[in-house]
């Protein structure tokens, strides 16, 4: 496949920025041009913020994976579109070609419609790093269906409430994923999950683990009885659904500041095109070109970056099921060296904890197929950044940092891969067509070089959210009422005397604990639930490897007598309604918590304190009893 629209120089990316701006309904509709429409758009882009309401390619019909699948089949039907690596080593890994991918995505896609899955309804995936969940995916995606995909590491509660805010009719599953040296049982999650989710009419199971699971009579299938079903049938075609342009693809779930996990609402047109462009032109991806990003499909990144972006661009995606420390801190090393990878794209904490390691585990490792390297999820600090260069690209690679959010799609400010002068610590420059703006508190401009403020974007992209599921209202105040006019990213950002961006890190209550976002609100929620807990108050603090940990501050009814054991209990409580993600680093039990007279606690002073500043706590005049912090003081942890 050929990429008209990928930049070769920086000239170039400079023309085509520029022309992004001054005209990005002609810019977009130049890329979307490449693509495969049933139907050409009307209108390239309508849009307001206030309400928000923002649609791309109006009137436009397509189905993304005939974009991802079909359109390939004639010239890249044998070329590996999945190299599949198992958990452990020793194990088979699958190579699926295009056309595999194809036959099977259109299999599964019949077995939802016989089982009365249709467009628009939502089906929510929770399903291990196998192919199977990739076919899963692409199979919603080819007949209209909403694909709600949760993360392999939350807990029955928090399936159950995603489950119910979208009202998904049908659950994806396997009887369970392996992980390192863990073998998660995902089924038996899902059955607590179902317990009070009344509108989940079918379970489809897929085995991998052979672990023992009930399967519910009327209720549970087998992934591979449903298959045959469909063989048996003569493997009927399955033709894609039409889809218009702004019909929604999928849901994707993600914490704010408050409240519940907040749906994320993407749509057909504008996010295969955004996805698409993105991956082309940050990672200047090459065909034939093996790339690996490491991430979870329960995330974003996985979304657009293990699925739809590199296979609307007709790539080899590898996908790893496994862990970067299983069996040995090596892993990804290994994985490049037997599958000669040329773009690695990673987290900046997984590179922490690699670190860690010592050179050992990457020596002897043929790394020399390593053209490109990639960081996404979190600031990455300049020692891992040089360790990445040094030791992983032996500083031949550009490192691309690449910045963006569930919210936007896809990437928003990166440099392109051996176009854009890199920085370390720096995402440089933002993609064409991404207007990014630095505002003070009062949603002022920021102007001129060598400032800091809260980084907004100023014009729609195509890959921007739409809404979220079932509340625009929150859609709204959330992104797009704290300053007008502006979607607010709830980032923190410098910008440096080249123009260059450098995001500083949240400057909300949601934290990033190795490059998984938690609200800080859901971990006190959760803790709060636990037996004897009056109040909680938690906040986040630097960690060598997370990039943040998480620090709980716990008020009891009445002291414990084995605080070690309590703290065990809490952590657990959380295990359970969040999931073990969400699990506080460190529970220090006070007797207060710092309140303004008005009943407000000061994170500030907490966070301070958390982070060991205890010198300097800023203005502390305004607390209701200041001998609390002192107690608090006293007993960090
Ligand atoms: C943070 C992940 C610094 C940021 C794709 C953002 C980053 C949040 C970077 C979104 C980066 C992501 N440098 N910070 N390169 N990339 N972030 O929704 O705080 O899981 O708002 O999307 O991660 O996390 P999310």
């Amino acid at each position: 496949m050929a990429y008209p629209y990928q930049i070769k120089s920086l000239e170039e990316y400079q023309q085509n920025y520029q022309q992004s701006v001054m005209d990005p309904e002609g810019f977009w509709a130049n890329v979307a041009d490449h693509f495969y429409w049933r139907r050409k758009w009307d209108k390239v882009l309508e849009w307001n913020f206030k309400d928000p309401d923002v649609k791309w390619f109006t009137g436009g019909k397509l189905n993304i994976t005939e974009n991802c699948l079909d359109r390939h089949l004639g010239t890249l039907g044998n070329t590996p579109a999945i190299i599949w690596e198992p958990n452990d080593p020793e194990e088979h890994h699958r190579v699926i070609t295009y056309r595999d991918l194809y036959n099977k995505v259109c299999q599964f896609a019949n077995v939802l419609k016989n089982n009365g899955v249709k467009k628009g309804d939502r089906v929510c995936i929770y399903m291990g790093m196998i192919p199977e969940l990739a076919i899963a995916v692409l199979a919603c995606a080819r007949i209209g269906a909403i694909h709600s995909v949760v993360f392999g590491g939350f807990s029955a509660q928090s399936i159950a409430d995603r489950i119910q805010d979208a009202q998904a009719s049908l659950v994806i599953t396997c009887d369970g994923a392996f992980r390192g040296n863990k073998d998660i049982p995902l089924k038996s999650v899902i059955d607590d999950a179902l317990i009070g989710c009344p509108s989940v009419k079918k379970v489809i199971v897929c085995t991998r683990t052979r672990t023992p699971v009930s399967m519910i009579k009327g209720r549970d299938l087998w992934w591979e009885d449903e298959i045959k079903q469909v063989e048996t049938m003569g493997n009927p075609p399955c033709p894609a659904e039409e889809m218009d342009a702004e019909d929604m693809l999928f849901i994707l779930y993600t914490s704010g500041s408050t409240g519940k996990p907040k749906g994320v609402v993407h749509t057909c047109g504008g996010y295969m095109v955004y996805a698409n462009y993105t991956f082309v032109n940050t990672f200047q991806y090459q065909p034939g070109e093996v790339y690996f990003c490491t991430a979870d499909v329960g995330w974003i990144t996985g979304h657009s970056y293990i699925i739809y972006g590199p296979l609307s661009a007709g790539a080899t995606t590898l996908m790893f099921e496994g862990v970067p420390t299983y069996p040995d801190a090596g892993r990804l090393w290994s994985i490049v060296d037997k599958f000669r990878v040329n773009i690695l794209y990673t987290a900046p904490t997984a590179i922490r904890s690699l670190m860690g390691y010592g050179l050992g585990p990457v020596n002897h490792k043929d790394l020399s197929s390593l053209r490109k390297l990639g960081s996404v999820g979190e600031p990455i600090n300049e020692e891992a950044w040089h360790w990445f260069k040094d030791h992983i690209g032996k500083g031949r690679c550009p490192i691309v940092d690449t910045w963006w959010q569930t919210e936007t799609g896809g990437i928003m400010i990166t440099p392109i891969a051996g176009v854009t002068k890199e920085k370390p610590g720096y995402a440089t420059l933002p993609l064409p067509g991404i207007q990014p703006i630095l505002v003070d508190e009062k949603g002022e401009e920021i102007k001129g070089n060598n400032v800091n403020g809260n980084l907004c974007i100023k014009f729609p992209w195509p890959g921007m959210l739409r809404t979220t599921y079932g509340d625009h209202e929150r859609c709204r105040t959330t992104y797009f009422a704290t300053y007008d006019n502006l979607y607010f990213t709830g980032d923190g950002c410098l910008r440096d005397e080249d123009g260059y961006y450098r995001i500083t890190g949240r400057v909300d209550d949601v934290l990033n604990v190795s490059g998984h976002r938690i609200g800080t609100a859901e971990v006190e929620n959760a803790i709060n639930m636990h037996a004897g807990v009056v109040e909680s108050a938690v906040v986040g603090y630097p960690h060598d490897i997370k990039g943040q940990g998480i620090y709980a501050y716990v008020i009891t009814e009445r002291q414990t007598h084995d605080p070690e054991l309590t703290k065990k209990d809490i952590l657990q409580t959380v295990s359970r309604i969040i999931g073990p993600i969400a699990k506080p680093d460190k529970i220090q039990f006070v007797s207060g918590l710092p309140k303004t007279r008005s009943g407000k606690i000061m994170r500030r002073i907490l966070r301070k304190i958390a982070e060991g500043e205890l010198d300097n706590l800023g203005d502390t005049s305004t607390l209701l009893d200041p001998a609390v912090v002192e107690e608090i003081k006293r007993s960090r942890l």
